[in-house]
């Protein structure tokens, strides 16, 4: 750093990226040295003066003190990455697919060089997560994190939900609105909850977390009639990451991510639209929860920009930037199952319109272990078959799994089955 002027290169110029530049427009101690596209010759909305379509420019570039990643994916942004860390600059990423999957690389790679990788932007946008996990609660032993972590989907969920629109049309709606990518199956299939949730499960419990260790579930299965009955029953559904201690303290963990039944009077029920939330269950804190916005260029640029002020302030004062945002990912987390793991569950059945069907739901059901809450039939259909829905008492997933079997095998079709909780 020259003159109090931190230089910087930007990888990435889409929606992030030009945020990113139009916000630090009104810093003048920092100068973006070369910003790296995939496409020199793209119409742009900000005109930019050194362009350059190989993203190593900036990793070798001797002048640039930060690379600034918002491009996102694996290739070429790991080894754009790591030939940065060996050459001394300090990171600033949005990338969680990155991290969630390369992350112990990509930190080990960096306390080796003293320098900081920062990734406020990765996970909720524009709220204030990473930070303050590393920081101000940094006393705290957690016992839970979770949240809605992915705005696309809530803004499907909610629309559905609101306008008792499919999920094709509202899935659709997301897409004019720009939430949702032409191929959107990474926000709807879960992953990019799962990054998130890894990310912050690897924050908050101190370890490494194996991603293809997490049960994933999207929200394309669920449909209006999910939704309806969801609300007739009390509770609302909203797409979830999860990370929680199997018991108090137990170092086994429970990470997921997939639609789940919440309290109609919980506050995490009203989260809507493309709004994200976090919520934290720690000792000595205990329950808080941070709502804002979770996507978009505003509040996504927000956080990045905010990551590279924090080095720009530092960088003149110590060789040590930051060390209290170091990662230390030396051991592994013990990753339990989800067959063993104990849920409550909604379970909509398609049944045929058979004398004593109930009885033989029931039955299943008891020599399953599994004991009824609640309990709807929804008249006849047409096709002379019966919308039944069951909400469960606590059961363990394993004799749900063989329940549905033994439903199936007596005609009676699991339409879907949605955790509670
Ligand atoms: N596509 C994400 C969302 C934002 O809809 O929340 C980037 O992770």
């Amino acid at each position: 750093m020259k003159n109090n002027v931190l230089k910087i290169g930007i990888i990435g110029l889409g929606v992030v990226g030009t945020g990113v530049v139009k916000t630090l427009s009104s810093f003048n101690n920092i100068k973006i040295q070369t910003v790296a596209v995939r496409n020199l010759n793209k119409k742009r909305e900000i005109e930019i003066k050194n362009l350059t379509d190989d993203p190593f420019e900036i990793a070798n570039d001797p002048e640039i003190d930060v690379v600034v990643e918002v491009a996102g994916g694996v290739n070429p942004c790991l080894e754009v990455l790591k030939t940065a860390i060996k050459n001394k600059k300090h990171i600033v990423t949005a990338n969680k697919e990155l991290l969630a999957k390369h992350g112990d690389e990509i930190f080990s790679l960096a306390n080796e060089n003293n320098v900081t990788v920062l990734y406020e932007a990765a996970v909720a946008g524009g709220i204030p997560i990473i930070g303050p996990i590393k920081t101000t609660l940094r006393g705290n032993k957690f016992n839970k994190v979770m949240g809605i972590l992915n705005g696309t989907t809530n803004y499907i969920l909610t629309k559905m939900e609101q306008e008792g629109l499919s999920y094709e049309e509202c899935l659709r709606q997301a897409q004019k609105l720009g939430y949702a990518e032409a191929d959107p199956t990474n926000d709807v299939e879960g992953f990019d909850t799962m990054y998130k949730i890894a990310i912050l499960s690897n924050i908050v419990f101190h370890k490494k977390i194996d991603c293809s260790k997490i049960y994933r579930e999207g929200i394309t299965h669920i449909t209006i009639s999910d939704i309806a009955c969801a609300n007739e029953l009390g509770y609302k559904i909203k797409l979830l990451g999860i990370a929680q201690r199997i018991n108090d303290n137990d170092e086994r963990l429970d990470i997921r991510v997939h639609p789940v039944l919440v309290n109609e009077n919980s506050t995490i029920s009203k989260i809507n639209d493309a709004i994200n939330t976090v919520l934290l269950e720690g000792h000595p804190v205990g329950k808080i929860m941070f709502t804002g916005p979770g996507a978009g260029e505003s509040p996504t640029a927000s956080s990045v920009v905010g990551d590279i002020l924090a080095i720009a302030s530092e960088i003149s004062y110590t060789d040590t930037i930051l060390p209290s945002q170091r990662v230390n990912v030396s051991e592994n987390a013990i990753q339990e199952d989800i067959l063993n793991t104990a849920n409550s569950y909604f379970m909509s059945l398609d049944a045929p319109n058979t004398r004593g069907v109930i009885g033989i739901i029931g039955s299943i059901c008891a020599v399953n272990n599994i004991n009824l809450q609640s309990i709807i039939q929804k008249g006849i259909k047409k096709d002379n078959t019966a919308l039944i829905v069951v909400i469960t008492e606590k059961t363990l997933e394993q004799d749900i799994q063989n329940a549905k079997k033994e439903l199936e095998a007596q005609n009676i079709n699991v339409e879907n089955i949605i955790r509670v909780i």
